[in-house]
């Protein structure tokens, strides 16, 4: 690089106008969410980052390639080149396209796992853990210790401990463990990334008890551009070079096209077993469709056929792995604690230390996200105690990044507001539940702050 900035590796040909609310109105605005960002009108939210799934801008070249979308029932051209682009990378024989991330979790667990079965993961994701435990298998978290501790740094965070991978398999028997999976980058761990090393090491072992590896590879290409950046060996390796030898350790894959594939919707699953495909696409057919476009329309294939490759370009992923840890680090210089280091996709807060006064039965994380949103307008998600119902280790604050979508002062923006959030947080009431669902209750819950009385008094 002949110069230290590092700009945005795009020009905008279309944009989309964001609104401006008072504060007074955002007061009201959250008052009628009842406190859960989730029941907000995307309308009155001005930086949103509750996800970077399915929210990305698609290029030029994408748009181009969704007017050559065939939409043909059977034998799509678009299934082709979709299936040529994902095969050049992820390298497996079988190609299964569907509708999203879960969809192929929901077909690969349905057809490899039964009940009393075990399925070991670094750390799964909300929808991996619940596809598991729905046809009775057991999800298994294995981050490495480091992992469990938000301010440690640990250049690969999202490492599995493969000594606790023996003991397990040891424990419960090779034939109960159906596949062994990891989630690259380890979205639920902080969005940290897993070493060549490690999956080199996880292969060997499921190599040596005959066991499949399968990864869940939403964020394949950040993860690659770590591996570059920080283990020894890969410095001079391509980003695709990297994720074609870490997809050669395995047997297959989910993938969910909404995030490092660069398109709005669309997913896969990948296999080098026969019989499995086949087995795959029986379902498939039963409810997401027949097996050259499984849900998709053929424009959307060719947007993820280029999406995967564009991911992988490196000044794309300079930019994207540089704007995510400017956030992190302008915030954390000032002493706002976050999930260090930062991550690829997104940067998490942690509640419990931004709120000390805040219990964790009266929902930091969640008292945090409604501040932000309430100071300028900024949308992100509490994982912590109200999304685990059942208890949850860390309350943290999740500012996911879109793809392509915001630019450097736009981040600046959301830097200014966190500042100035945190120079006030003793002031910050803690919630308390007034409504739940019995199950994914984060998704509709009602909240009230603590102190709408003293409020009122003061
Ligand atoms: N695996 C991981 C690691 C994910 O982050 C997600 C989705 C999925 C699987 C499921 O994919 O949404 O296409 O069905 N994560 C989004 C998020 C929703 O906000 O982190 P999907």
């Amino acid at each position: 690089m002949p110069t230290k900035t590092i700009i945005e590796p795009f020009r905008i040909k279309s944009v989309e106008p964001i609104r401006w609310t008072t504060r007074r109105e955002r007061e009201q605005l959250l008052e009628a969410a009842h406190y859960n960002l989730f029941l907000l009108p995307a309308d009155d939210v001005l930086i949103d980052l509750l996800t970077d799934s399915g929210t990305g801008a698609m290029s030029t070249h994408q748009w181009a390639a969704v007017m050559e979308g065939d939409e043909s029932y059977a034998g799509s051209r678009s299934f082709d080149r979709f299936k040529n682009s994902v095969q050049e990378i992820f390298g497996y024989k079988h190609v299964i396209p569907t509708h999203q991330g879960r969809a192929a979790e929901r077909i690969l667990f349905g057809v490899t796992c039964k009940k009393g079965e075990v399925v070991p993961n670094n750390t799964h994701f909300d929808t991996t853990r619940a596809n598991v435990e729905f046809v009775g298998a057991e999800a298994v978290d294995l981050v490495i210790e480091e992992g469990h501790h938000p301010s440690l740094q640990h250049p690969f965070k999202g490492n599995m401990d493969v000594a606790a991978l023996e003991s397990l398999i040891a424990r419960v028997g090779r034939e109960r463990i159906p596949l062994v999976m990891l989630t690259v980058t380890n979205n639920s761990g902080g969005g940290q990334p897993v070493s060549m090393e490690n999956v080199r090491a996880v292969s060997a072992v499921c190599k040596r008890h005959g066991i499949p590896l399968y990864f869940d590879a939403c964020r394949f290409a950040e993860n690659a551009w770590f591996i570059k950046l920080r283990e020894k060996g890969y410095e001079n390796k391509t980003p695709k070079e990297i994720a074609q030898e870490m997809f050669r350790y395995g047997d297959g894959c989910t993938m969910s096209a909404k995030k490092d594939g660069m398109a709005n919707i669309g997913g896969f699953l990948c296999t080098n077993d026969d019989m499995l495909a086949q087995q795959e696409k029986d379902l498939l057919i039963l409810t997401e469709g027949y097996p050259t476009y499984g849900g998709l329309a053929g424009r959307d294939l060719e947007a993820i056929a280029v999406g995967v490759q564009e991911a992988l370009e490196e000044d794309y992923l300079r930019y994207r792995i540089a704007s995510t840890a400017y956030l992190g680090n302008h915030i954390a210089s000032h002493g706002v604690p976050i999930v260090q280091p930062p991550g690829g996709h997104a940067i998490y807060l942690d509640a419990r230390a931004f709120l000390p006064h805040i219990p964790p039965d009266q929902f930091p994380g969640v008292a945090l996200a409604a501040e932000l949103y309430l100071e300028g307008g900024i949308r992100s998600v509490e994982i912590g105690t109200l999304m685990f119902a059942h208890g949850a280790q860390m309350d943290l604050v999740r500012l996911a990044i879109p793809r392509r979508v915001y630019t450097q002062s736009h981040i600046d923006y959301v830097v200014e507001v966190i500042l100035e959030v945190w120079k006030n947080r003793e002031r910050i009431p803690g919630l308390r539940l007034t409504y739940e669902a019995p199950f994914l209750r984060h998704f509709t819950a009602h909240l009230e702050p603590m102190n709408v009385g003293a409020a009122t008094r003061s």
